[in-house]
């Protein structure tokens, strides 16, 4: 970690300290995406997404999600983003989770996923899982790896859209988030 800069005057009411804590000395903000953020949102899954990292997402598609998106910002660029997609009254999956790669080590990534069960428990989310090829970030931040099977099929929902549909080799992962967070 370095430094903390400053945090904008006008984007600081869109922060909710509680809702999306960071840790000290993180030199950005996360904050909720807006619709200024879609086009740089893009851009950034789909670089990953072109090389097979993750799904690609259209602008309307993270529309349509954009009240469950947060990014993280340095300097008024957006440098990481991450989603909640809720897939049922107790189960949350992490999706769209990504960091510049100029930007990656930083701790950003955990700042996000961090973030992202904060939300989740604020809504009552008790088990947040993911679909991966980064099982190990996941793993170092609580999650365990899990039989993607053992998942409600709702996590599927999405694959039939995946051109690796019949060779998926993601990884399903899976942690119990208790409400309150059991550190503060
Ligand atoms: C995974 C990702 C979000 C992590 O973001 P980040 O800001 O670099 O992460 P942090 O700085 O918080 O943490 C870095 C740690 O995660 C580990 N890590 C990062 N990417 C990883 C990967 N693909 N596999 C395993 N570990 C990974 C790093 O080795 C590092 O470990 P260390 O702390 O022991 O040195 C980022 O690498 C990324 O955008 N990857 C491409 C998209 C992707 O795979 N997303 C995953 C969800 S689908």
């Amino acid at each position: 970690m370095v430094t903390t800069t400053a945090i904008p005057m006008e984007v600081q009411p869109r922060l909710n300290p509680e809702l999306y804590p960071l840790p000290a000395g993180t030199p950005m903000l996360i904050r909720p995406a807006d619709e200024a953020d879609v086009s740089a949102i893009c851009d950034l899954v789909n670089g990953f997404a072109d090389q097979n990292l993750m799904l690609h997402r259209t602008p309307a598609q993270v529309r349509h999600a954009l009240g469950d998106f947060l990014v993280a910002e340095e300097k008024r660029r957006v440098v990481g983003c991450g989603y909640l997609a809720r897939l049922g009254s107790e189960l949350a999956e992490i999706r769209s989770l990504a960091v510049a790669p100029s930007h990656h080590g930083k701790g950003i990534g955990a700042a996000l996923l961090q973030a992202l069960e904060a939300m989740a428990r604020a809504q009552g989310i008790s088990q947040l899982c993911a679909l991966t090829l980064a099982p190990e970030f996941f793993i170092k931040h609580g999650f365990r790896r899990v039989d993607r099977w053992a998942i409600s099929p709702k996590i599927w929902g999405e694959c039939v859209y995946c051109p690796k549909f019949h060779a998926c080799d993601e990884i399903a992962v899976l942690k119990e988030i208790s409400n309150p967070p059991p550190h503060g």
